[in-house]
């Protein structure tokens, strides 16, 4: 069968070593899962025994494209709650996790060839969904100083019509404050690009709030997902929040692309936001692993980290210890029992010289890992301590 030029995209790296650390476990050895980038936690309690219900007397077909309409009005009210933020239901669109939101916000923003600019290290699956859509990933090289985060000079010169933000960022876990925010806006305003933030890590955030894009400017497309705060990965339910003239250009793209988002997944989203209780403990748990990484991976002897924000994610410049990232995080794997992510995932350029480490896990699994990060890292000399 012929295959198309577009669709012939990376695969995912972090599948691999998930793979490597699946097939160590079966052969009776226990692995520190340091490297999925997911939380270990169920959806929360109310979301499931609000399915639970629902399920006994609701067929669950189709939801309108935009989504339930209660569940549009409860996400708005969220950016009343979280940012003090006035934002129309008619606006918030839901979607199939916020992966679903960026083939619905690239469709409606852009046409083939259409340049979007994104900061370098960034979430893999931008790059390939853009080039999957016969779009072109822009990537502008971010630097440890500036918290790998793209700032208005590393765009001087670029040529692009959209610039893509994420904030905190996977894999560094670092955030755009407001003035910096705006400064990113304006330098895409000035041009006439469109201004998209992944804002998925909202709510897992530590010392300070996350900023959204909407208290900047309503000329923004939000992209956010229950994925992470609301820990409902494999649900696959998300939301965009996007200008008000392109709201029935997003709907008819939804109509036909999506029909709708999982109706079940979305009367489960609705019960979750107000499941405070249980996301808070788990930001809890969170914060607690933040400290344990910051603390374990510098004595470990990964010290090159730019101080996470928020997510969970730190990552670490290695480079200075090797350039094959891949073969080190397989002996890391092999010899301490930690699966790790090689950066390349992140980054084809810099990416042999960095790690990802996610503490979304346990607490418990957390001391463990870093316990044996450190014994690894003592035995090539280069632990503090
Ligand atoms: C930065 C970022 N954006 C988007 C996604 C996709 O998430 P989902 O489709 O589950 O909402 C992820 C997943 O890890 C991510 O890290």
């Amino acid at each position: 069968m012929r295959s198309s030029r577009r669709g012939n995209v990376d695969p995912f790296i972090v599948m691999d070593v998930m793979e490597a650390a699946r097939a160590r476990e079966a052969a009776g050895h226990r692995v520190i899962h340091m490297e999925v980038g997911q939380p270990g936690s169920a959806a929360p309690e109310p979301a499931r025994t609000a399915l639970a219900e629902a399920l006994s007397h609701d067929p669950m077909g189709y939801t309108v494209a935009l989504g339930i309409p209660a569940l549009r009005a409860r996400i708005a009210q969220l950016y009343g709650e979280w940012y003090n933020v006035d934002l129309d239901p008619a606006r918030v669109v839901v979607t199939s996790g916020s992966s679903g939101g960026f083939v619905l916000a690239f469709s409606a923003l852009f046409d083939a060839g259409d340049r979007v600019a994104l900061g370098r290290p960034g979430y893999p699956s931008y790059r390939q969904i853009l080039k999957a859509m016969d779009l072109q990933p822009v990537e502008v090289e971010t630097t440890l100083e500036n918290r790998y985060q793209p700032v208005p000079g590393d765009l001087e010169g670029v040529d692009y019509e959209g610039l893509l933000i994420a904030s905190p960022g996977n894999p560094t876990g670092t955030m755009l404050d407001k003035p910096a925010l705006s400064a990113l806006h304006d330098a895409a305003s000035a041009r006439g690009a469109a201004f998209l933030s992944d804002e998925i890590y909202h709510g897992i955030e530590y010392d300070k709030p996350a900023v959204t894009a909407l208290e900047i400017s309503d000329d923004v497309v939000v992209i956010n997902s229950f994925s992470k705060y609301f820990s409902m990965t494999g649900w696959r339910v998300g939301w965009l929040v996007v200008p008000d003239e392109l709201v029935r250009q997003v709907e008819r793209l939804a109509q036909n692309m999506f029909i709708c988002a999982p109706h079940v997944s979305q009367l489960a989203a609705l019960a979750a936001i107000d499941a405070r209780e249980e996301t808070e403990a788990n930001l809890a748990v969170y914060s607690r692993n933040r400290d344990l990484m910051w603390e374990g991976l510098r004595t470990a002897g990964f010290d090159r980290i730019a101080p996470p924000d928020g997510a969970f994610y730190f990552y670490a410049d290695v480079s200075h210890i090797t350039q094959d990232s891949v073969s080190f995080a397989r002996e890391i794997l092999e010899e301490a029992g930690v699966a790790v992510t090689p950066g390349l995932d992140f980054d084809p350029v810099r990416g042999g010289g960095t790690l990802r480490f996610s503490y979304a896990r346990g607490t418990d699994d957390i001391e463990e890992g870093l316990a044996r990060l450190h014994a690894f890292m003592k035995r090539r000399g280069l632990a503090q301590g």
